[in-house]
């Protein structure tokens, strides 16, 4: 696949990007500074040679792909879905935005009562497709191969056929995906981030994650 990574300057969409890129995909890293952008594809690059990487500015990245990846912090949402969202008329908006407050260990319910993910949906309209998933997954040890990821990632959408695309991805970063449900279900993953986050401090570990058990694989 070609991926667009918006905001794929930050840890999130860089060691995302880059497992991605090692799995064979290309990899378009989006930034709001062109430059930026192609600084990181050039620091990409230098881990992973063999990789098809470049960067560019968050529109013209999302103009080059049919799968896109929102990756910047919550408060950057919005704006950031404004300036490309001509781009992404027909296409695939994965989301890993996992919105924290103040106290990023504590979760942080938006005013709206919707998820992160919904949000998307509704200021995009109903030609781009949104799907949730990554929102539990630390950045931390994305850029290490060979560490294995002991977390899950839950996939929300509305759509099959786009969580399927999803999950392909999941795979490749050498995560296993579980289909979580409707896009509405994002309320709880996304929430369940500041739980991690509070559960990483407490224990004084880096990675913590979720599994879910009673799949029978
Ligand atoms: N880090 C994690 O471990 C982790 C884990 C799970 C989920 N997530 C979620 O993944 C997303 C990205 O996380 P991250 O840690 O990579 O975030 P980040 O480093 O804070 O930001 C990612 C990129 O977003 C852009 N950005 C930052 N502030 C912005 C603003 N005010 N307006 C527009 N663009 C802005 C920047 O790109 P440019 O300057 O290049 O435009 C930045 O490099 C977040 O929503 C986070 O909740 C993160």
């Amino acid at each position: 696949m070609k991926i667009a990574i918006l905001g794929g300057t930050g840890n999130e969409g860089f060691g995302l990007g880059f497992r991605w890129a090692a799995a064979g995909h290309e990899i378009v890293i989006g930034s709001r500074k062109a430059e930026k952008g192609e600084q990181a594809a050039a620091d990409m690059l230098e881990k992973l040679p063999s990789g098809n990487i470049s960067g560019t500015d968050n529109l013209s990245a999302a103009r080059q792909v049919e799968v896109v990846v929102l990756s910047v912090p919550y408060w950057a949402q919005e704006g950031t879905l404004d300036s490309v969202k001509p781009a992404l008329d027909g296409k695939l908006l994965i989301t890993v935005v996992a919105p924290t407050g103040e106290k990023a260990a504590r979760v942080h319910r938006l005013e709206s009562g919707l998820s992160a993910a919904e949000e998307a949906q509704n200021q995009l309209g109903e030609n781009t497709r949104v799907v949730a998933a990554f929102q539990n997954i630390g950045a931390h040890h994305l850029l290490d191969l060979e560490h294995e990821m002991d977390c899950d990632v839950l996939v929300c959408g509305d759509k099959k056929d786009d969580k399927a695309v999803a999950l392909q991805l999941c795979e490749d970063a050498s995560l296993r995906g579980v289909n979580a449900g409707a896009l509405q279900n994002a309320r709880a993953v996304e929430e369940l981030t500041a739980v991690l986050i509070a559960i990483n401090v407490i224990h004084k570990v880096k990675s913590a994650g979720i599994r879910i058990t009673g799949l029978g694989n």
